[in-house]
């Protein structure tokens, strides 16, 4: 994830305010910065780096002109380096452009551009694009016919701004899968990822649907299709003030990355080819031992559910602070799979260390370059942007539809990654029910103790339910696999003590419920997960929320966790929390 803004303003220095635009976007990359204005030519300044370092360091806004564009990166293809860094240029460097998203068969078309004769700076997706455009205006295309046969060669997300030193006074914009929008103030235009960005210069916003272009020039916008023809617009008018700008509108970052999970699982799917490479790069594997740590774990022990039940091969879980205690008896068919999303918490590092000098190791990791893609033999990226709230969300689901994907490659069970697909969408429909879930959480928010319950693939789900609680509630929350409920912890449940039970259908379906019966006959208040249509989850529960009724067991830990953040998020918030920021927490934990 990557943040764009572009802009042609009237008497002013462009480049001042793309500085602002792009430091309110920083919440979508922070990894490096680029900006580029034209004049006769075109001037860029970027680097690796925070904005306010590089500014810093060279100076972002002391470039000419009253037009430019600029961006903010979240290193996907490429580590941060200058080279790197957006706007990326043609042969000529005439034609900038910045880009968020993911183009899926940049390689090829970059080896063939080689051949041609083109010279590439770094080693980013992005690039390919003004090479094209480059190309087709070599053949008598004007900038936006250009980029029209250029989208038509690329696969993947892409939210573009693109503008050519032959055409001054002209930014083109497109998007398909990554969000654009476009500002029109008063004889001055923007571009960017989102509204907030620009909200100190316009709040006239014009919503871009996927497979339309904009063209921003001195005397207005024009939207339009891919096939060249005008769009009407509309126009909305916000009231969001300035402030609200990094969070996207979102009161919290927390609630801001549950919304954007449906996105993260769509651009990690679009990493499949990549895991499948990695798959074909494995030797023989007799056993698989994850290494991980709090939320990580979480998603470690679904992939143990997956692995053994999917292709019955014996998998453990290990938590990386104990692996040097614990550690299995690694040999070289031992895959030995470290899960992290900041790549650089220090328990899982040590352990994989310890794991190299035995077995193969693989990271599944979010942040490109970090410690641990250095260091594992293979690597797969969870594209899930950057986040920044302490509780993970969206970094967890990315996780999960990794190892999915895996499996799915590794078991040749493609049905698998066809339900994959679906995932977003009922996301999207939980999200829908957020009211519902919120009002929920403000009847139980001053409850002491909450039980989070599961069999098989649910067990984890309980358990980083619980986690979520204990972390921005601070509410004392257990996870329990149900069954085991009986051998001791039932004699914690006591009148109105709440007990959330994960009861997807499928095979566990029908013995979580009987655990649901005795935690009932208890006293305790019943919060049940379930499908819509479970008549009697709904009349055994005091509430239910209800998921899409296909989400079957074996793939609903990526959707049935979603209820549970939003439960933990609204709890924070009625208490007066900031979740963003639970007290004693880091983001990235680099002690032992
Ligand atoms: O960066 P990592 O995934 O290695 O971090 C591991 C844990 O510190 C992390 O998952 C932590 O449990 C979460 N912040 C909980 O929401």
């Amino acid at each position: 994830m990557c943040g764009i803004v572009g802009c042609i303003l009237k008497d002013k220095k462009a480049a001042p305010i793309l500085l602002e635009c792009v430091t309110k976007l920083e919440y979508r990359g922070y990894d490096s910065v680029g900006i580029a204005t034209p004049d006769s030519e075109i001037h860029i300044k970027k680097d690796q780096g925070k904005i306010k370092d590089v500014n810093k360091k060279i100076g972002l806004s002391n470039l000419p002109g009253d037009m430019g564009i600029a961006h903010v990166r979240w290193a996907t293809h490429g580590i941060p380096t200058k080279e790197n860094s957006h706007p990326h240029t043609d042969c000529s460097g005439n034609i900038a452009v910045v880009h968020n998203g993911i183009i899926e068969n940049y390689k090829e078309i970059k080896d063939a551009l080689i051949e041609e004769g083109h010279v590439f700076k770094s080693e980013t997706d992005t690039e390919v694009i003004p090479h094209l455009i480059e190309k087709f205006m070599a053949q008598g295309l004007d900038l936006e016919s250009a980029i029209r046969d250029t989208l038509d060669m690329i696969h993947g997300s892409y939210a573009i701004a693109a503008m050519a030193a032959a055409e001054p006074g002209k930014i083109v914009g497109a998007k398909k899968d990554s969000p654009l929008i476009v500002g029109k103030g008063i004889d001055e235009y923007f571009v960017a990822s989102d509204a907030p960005a620009i909200l100190n210069h316009t709040n006239n916003i014009i919503y871009l649907e996927d497979g339309e272009m904009v063209i921003l020039e001195r005397s207005g916008v024009t939207v339009k299709n891919m096939l060249g023809e005008v769009i009407k617009k509309e126009i909305h008018v916000l009231d969001w003030t300035p402030e609200m700008a990094e969070k996207g509108g979102f009161d919290h970052f927390m609630i801001k990355e549950i919304h954007e999970q449906g996105e993260s699982v769509r651009n990690t799917l679009m990493e499949a080819a990549d895991i499948e490479k990695v798959v074909n790069e494995l030797p023989d594997i007799e056993r698989i031992s994850f290494v991980a740590c709090g939320t990580s774990y979480h998603a470690s022990l679904i992939g143990k559910y997956l692995f053994e039940s999917l292709m019955g091969v014996p998998t453990d879980v290990i938590l990386a602070s104990e692996f040097k205690y614990s550690a299995p008896a690694l040999n070289d068919k031992t895959l030995v799979i470290f899960i992290s999303q900041s790549g650089e918490t220090a328990d899982t590092l040590k352990a994989l260390r310890l794991a190299k000098e035995s077995a193969e190791t693989l990271a599944i990791v979010n942040v490109l370059g970090s410690a641990a893609t250095r260091e594992a033999h293979h690597v797969i990226f969870t594209r899930a942007g950057p986040e920044i709230g302490v509780a993970a969300t969206k970094t967890y689901v990315s996780q999960l539809t990794c190892i999915y994907i895996l499996v799915s490659y590794m078991s040749n069970r493609m049905d698998l990654l066809e339900e994959l697909h679906k995932v977003p969408q009922y996301m999207e429909d939980i999200l829908a029910d957020e009211d519902h879930i919120k009002e929920i959480a403000s009847r139980y928010k001053d409850s002491q103790d909450f039980f989070f319950i599961g069999r098989g693939f649910s067990y984890p789900t309980a358990l980083e339910g619980a986690l979520k609680l204990k972390e921005i509630t601070y509410i004392h929350g257990e996870g329990y696999a149900a069954g085991e409920l009986k051998h001791g912890p039932l004699a914690l449940i006591d009148d109105g003590v709440p007990v959330v039970a994960v009861v997807p259908p499928g095979i566990s379906h029908d013995k979580t419920l009987s655990n649901v019966e005795e935690v009932r006959a208890r006293g305790a208040r019943v919060i049940g997960l379930g499908s819509h249509e479970d008549k009697l989850l709904k009349s055994e529960a005091d509430d239910v929320i209800g998921i899409n009724e296909s989400v079957n067991e074996l793939i609903s830990p990526i959707s049935y966790i979603v209820p549970l953040q939003l439960l933990s998020y609204y709890i924070s918030v009625e208490k007066g929390i900031d979740p963003d920021k639970p007290k004693n927490l880091a983001k990235c934990v680099t002690v032992e």
